[in-house]
C-alpha cells in the first residue's frame, strides 16, 4: 500500500442537542416507527434550534479537531466547508467560520458536492498539502438539513438530520493517512434528488416561483437504485487504487443515509457487516456530515485503532460520489 503523504490530525463532531424521534413523526405525519426502521434504519436524529446556525455547528466541531491536532485556529492557512445548507448563499460559510475562529491567515472557501461534500473537500485539502500550497487545512462538513426540509412531506421529512463533523489535515510521516480516492459525478441525474428554487432561477418575487421549491425533493426509489450502483462502483475503485481488496478492510465506515443502502454497498465491497460503521439510527442522514461524524464516533467507540485500513464511501444529490481508504 502507498505511504500516505497527508493525514489526519485531528477530528471533531458536533451534533444538536435536540433530538426528534419516530414516535414524534407519527404524531405530525401519516407514517409510523415501524416503516420508519424498517425501511430507513432511522430511529432518531439531532434537530438544530432555530437560532442555531450551520456555522456555529461547523465552530463546535472545529474547535473539537483543533484541540486533537494541537495547535491553535492562527496557524490554520486553509479553511475548506462543504456543505448542501450554507446559512446564507453570499458570503461563504467558511469566512463565517474563520471569524468565529479567529484563524485570521486562512484563505476560506466553501465547496458542494451534497452528501460526497467532505470526501471531496478533503480531497482537495490533501492535494493543497501535497502540492506545497497550504500546510494545515481545515476541512468541514456541515448541515442543517432541517432549514430545508419540507416537515410535510412524509417521504424526506423522516431522513435527515443535522451536525457538523472536522478534520485537520496535516503532512504525515507516512505511518498514517489519505492511501487513494475516487470521485465522480453526473449531472444528467440531478432533478431526481434537488432543491428546485433558492438560488437565481427564479428568485423571490419572479414569474413562478414557487416557495416550495425551497425545500429538497427526492425520488426516492430511484436515489436509492443510483446510490447502490455508484457506491458499490467507488468502493472497488479506491480499493484498486490503494491495491487492496475488500477483506483487506478493517472498518467501511459509509455515507450515513439508510441502512439498506450501507447493506448493499458492503455486500458488493465484500465486507462483513462486523467491519462495518452505522450510526444512521441515531442520526438519519446528516449529508456531507455523516461520514465524519461517524468516523469520529467509531473512533471514540474504540471501533478504530492504528494501523487499521479504513474505506469511506459516499454519494449524493448531483449526483456525486466518491471513497477514499485511509491508513489510521
Ligand atoms: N411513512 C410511511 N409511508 C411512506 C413514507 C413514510 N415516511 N415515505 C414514503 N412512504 C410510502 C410511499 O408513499 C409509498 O406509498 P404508495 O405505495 O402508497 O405510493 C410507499 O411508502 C413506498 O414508497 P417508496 O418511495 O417506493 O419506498 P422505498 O421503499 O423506496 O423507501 C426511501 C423510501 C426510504 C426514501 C428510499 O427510497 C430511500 O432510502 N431512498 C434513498 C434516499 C436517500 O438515501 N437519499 C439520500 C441519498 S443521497 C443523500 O444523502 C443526499
Amino acid at each position: 500500500m502507498k505511504k500516505p503523504a497527508v493525514m489526519l490530525a485531528g477530528l471533531g463532531t458536533y451534533v444538536p442537542e435536540r433530538v426528534l424521534t419516530n414516535a414524534e413523526f407519527e404524531t405530525m405525519l401519516d407514517t409510523s416507527d415501524t416503516w420508519i426502521r424498517e425501511r430507513t434504519g432511522i430511529r432518531e436524529r439531532h434537530i438544530a434550534r432555530r437560532d442555531e446556525t450551520t456555522a456555529q455547528m461547523a465552530a463546535e466541531a472545529s474547535t473539537r479537531a483543533l484541540a486533537e491536532a494541537g495547535f491553535g485556529a492562527d496557524r490554520l492557512d486553509t479553511i475548506i466547508v462543504a456543505s448542501a445548507t450554507p446559512d446564507r448563499l453570499l458570503p461563504s460559510v467558511a469566512v463565517d467560520l474563520q471569524a468565529r475562529l479567529g484563524a485570521a491567515k486562512a484563505k476560506a472557501f466553501d465547496i458542494q458536492a451534497a452528501c460526497s461534500g467532505w470526501i471531496y473537500a478533503l480531497v482537495i485539502g490533501e492535494n493543497l498539502i501535497a502540492g506545497g500550497a497550504s500546510e494545515r487545512v481545515l476541512v468541514l462538513g456541515a448541515e442543517k438539513l432541517s432549514a430545508i426540509t419540507d416537515y410535510s412531506d412524509r417521504s424526506t421529512a423522516v431522513l435527515f438530520g443535522d451536525g457538523a463533523g472536522a478534520a485537520v489535515l496535516t503532512r504525515g510521516d507516512g505511518s498514517r493517512g489519505i492511501v487513494s480516492s475516487y470521485l465522480e459525478s453526473d449531472g444528467n441525474l440531478a432533478e431526481l434528488l434537488w432543491r428546485p428554487s433558492g438560488g437565481t432561477i427564479c428568485p423571490p418575487g419572479a414569474e413562478g416561483y414557487d416557495p416550495h421549491g425551497y425545500f429538497i425533493k427526492m425520488a426516492g426509489r430511484e436515489v436509492f437504485k443510483n446510490a447502490v450502483r455508484s457506491m458499490a462502483d467507488a468502493a472497488h475503485r479506491a480499493l484498486d487504487k490503494a491495491g487492496i481488496a475488500g477483506k483487506d478492510v478493517d472498518l467501511l465506515v459509509p455515507h450515513q443515509a439508510n441502512i439498506r443502502i450501507i447493506e448493499a454497498t458492503a455486500e458488493h465491497a465484500e465486507i462483513p457487516m462486523e467491519r462495518v460503521y452505522v450510526n444512521v439510527d441515531r442520526y438519519g442522514n446528516t449529508s456531507s456530515a455523516s461520514i465524519p461524524i461517524a468516523l469520529d464516533e467509531a473512533r471514540r467507540a474504540g471501533r478504530l485503532k492504528p494501523g487499521m485500513t479504513v474505506l469511506l464511501v459516499t454519494f449524493g444529490a448531483g449526483f456525486t460520489w466518491g471513497s477514499m481508504v485511509l491508513r489510521w
